[in-house]
């Protein structure tokens, strides 16, 4: 058991790098990388707030299951295994944790599992979830992020819209090897 506050430093540090973002729904877990997201209080809560277009195979499971698992590398960075995998294949059309032979650890609360590879884990369940709109942007992020040319609702591309996911921490450790 590690509290929120020991961990926070931790959990920004490694965040834009790159650390996994787990989802499960029936038999199927999928992780995929992200680099955005912060740890923080909002309701009196200890909150994750993660960032996923609506591109993602993880933001079809996250509808189905509103639960997850963030899972920070005790190393500096993911592999490069991981980092290519899980950030840049999709779940929709191959099974990742088998590709990259990642171990599933049993959760403690919620129903989705924590890594043994990626040891410090952050149990999350939805509180809320809001999607961005591309009118309340400055124009320099928007353009950047959400390029014209392509269509933000459109979920098969890149440059769809951003929808965060704001899960409360419901327990917090580290998988002991
Ligand atoms: C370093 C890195 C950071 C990333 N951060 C995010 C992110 O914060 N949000 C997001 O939607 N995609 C992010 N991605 C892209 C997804 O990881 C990638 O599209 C992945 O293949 C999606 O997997 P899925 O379709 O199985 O959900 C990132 C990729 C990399 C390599």
């Amino acid at each position: 058991m590690v509290t929120p506050e020991e961990i926070a430093e931790e959990v920004f540090r490694k965040t834009r790098p790159g650390i996994l973002l787990t989802t499960k729904v029936a038999d199927k877990v999928n992780t995929m990388v992200i680099g955005w997201g912060h740890l923080g209080t909002i309701w009196n809560r200890r909150v994750f707030v993660a960032y996923v277009r609506s591109s993602r195979f993880t933001f079809e499971l996250l509808a189905k299951n509103p639960e997850f698992c963030v899972s920070v590398p005790r190393e500096e960075h993911l592999t490069p295994g991981i980092l290519r995998v899980a950030g840049h294949e999709s779940g929709r059309n191959e099974d990742k944790i088998a590709k990259l032979g990642l171990t599933l650890v049993e959760p403690e609360v919620v129903s989705v599992p924590a890594i043994a590879e990626v040891p410090l884990t952050l149990e999350c369940r939805l509180l809320y979830r809001q999607e961005m709109e591309l009118d309340k942007f400055p124009a320099d992020i928007r353009e950047k992020y959400y390029p014209e040319g392509v269509d933000p609702t459109d979920s098969t591309r890149d440059g769809s819209v951003h929808t965060a996911f704001y899960g409360e921490v419901v327990s917090s450790y580290v998988v002991e090897s």
